[in-house]
């Protein structure tokens, strides 16, 4: 009887023992609306070459670009049903799950990208990576695209420019306000979309970073670009909370050093890649690029300001003022 039991406990160990060597990776598919030639768009593809030398076997990581797996409108919805396990959307596009992060859009709030990312580092910004966890979505790194810049058919110098054109804007009430701010109008279309809509004339403005600019070829239908440097784009990498914690706890310790090294090389070489791209478009010569003076970045700041204000109830002031003291003026 002792014979059987024991005889039938190692079938059953060895059988396992079996499956679980046998067990087909976990697959990752990391689904993004970018170009690869873009911040995000290089983060993506370094966190699949990682893993695939670290955890090749373990772990699969399949990268999907451009939109062309889920868009704007469908990325957030398909992480939490489980159809996508990692995603980069920008901070503008959670409005729906939480208010908080609005933070990142207030224009003129961080001087340059440096401060925003002082301010990742920071305790209330590690607190908002876990701030829409009871919607299924867990945080796990800050990764950071560029300044962003104005682009319109007519030359914007100063805010009154602006008035009456249409801007293709991210979700964010915040963006939204910002426009409204200088008399001119909005429009909430998906990233995949913009070019056309650019195009065909339904906008005729929008903010973008260098990369964005360039890789989507929008300055081939934008006349002017101004480089006002207003707010910046930035990126929550995401994933969804039970499949995260499901992982495998060795495995996923492994991921999570993975994506601390990839975070690490995207935030640094942002800033040099929107570079490389504003050369690339100064150098096309299809957008006239606008400077604007100190007086004139004024205006556009005095503008914008009082939205600070505005948004002070739905983000919270202690979030507001943590983000405040990062910059040096
Ligand atoms: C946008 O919609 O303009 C950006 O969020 C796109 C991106 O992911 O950089």
């Amino acid at each position: 009887m002792l014979k059987s039991v024991f005889t039938a406990v190692l079938a059953t160990t060895l059988a396992f023992a079996s499956t679980a060597n046998a067990r087909e990776p976990i697959v990752i598919k990391f689904s993004h609306v970018v170009a690869d030639d873009t911040p995000k768009g290089r983060g993506a593809l370094m966190f699949q070459k990682l893993v695939d030398e670290r955890l090749g076997g373990q772990v699969k990581v399949e990268v999907y670009p451009n939109s062309t797996l889920f868009g704007d409108a469908d990325e957030l919805e398909a992480l939490r049903a489980g159809k996508v396990q990692l995603l980069a959307p920008s901070l503008s596009k959670f409005d729906q799950y939480t208010k908080q992060l609005q933070v990142f859009d207030l224009p003129f709030l961080f001087d340059d990208l440096e401060a925003v990312k002082r301010f990742q580092k920071r305790e209330k910004s590690r607190e908002l990576l876990r701030s829409m966890a009871k919607h299924d979505i867990y945080g796990l790194a800050y990764w950071n695209n560029g300044m962003k810049q104005l682009s319109a058919t007519r030359a914007l110098h100063v805010p009154t420019d602006a008035q009456g054109l249409a801007f293709r804007i991210q979700p964010s009430p915040v963006i939204e306000a910002q426009f409204g701010a200088i008399g001119a109008t909005s429009k909430k279309i998906a990233f995949g979309d913009m070019y056309q809509a650019l195009q065909n004339g339904s906008v005729q403005g929008a903010e973008n970073p260098w990369s964005n600019l360039a890789s989507q070829r929008l300055d081939t239908v934008q006349s002017f670009i101004t480089e006002s440097n207003h707010g910046s784009l930035n990126y929550m990498l995401i994933s969804n909370t039970k499949f995260w914690t499901s992982i495998p706890y060795q495995v996923r310790v492994q991921l999570e050093s993975i994506i601390e090294e990839v975070s690490f090389a995207v935030n640094q070489e942002a800033e040099a890649l929107n570079q490389k791209s504003r050369e690339q478009i100064a150098a096309g010569g299809h957008s006239k690029l606008v400077t604007l003076t100190e007086a004139e970045r004024e205006a556009w700041r005095a503008a914008m300001r009082p939205l600070w204000k505005t948004f002070e109830a739905d983000i919270g002031a202690d979030v507001i003022r943590a983000a405040q003291i990062v910059n040096r003026r």
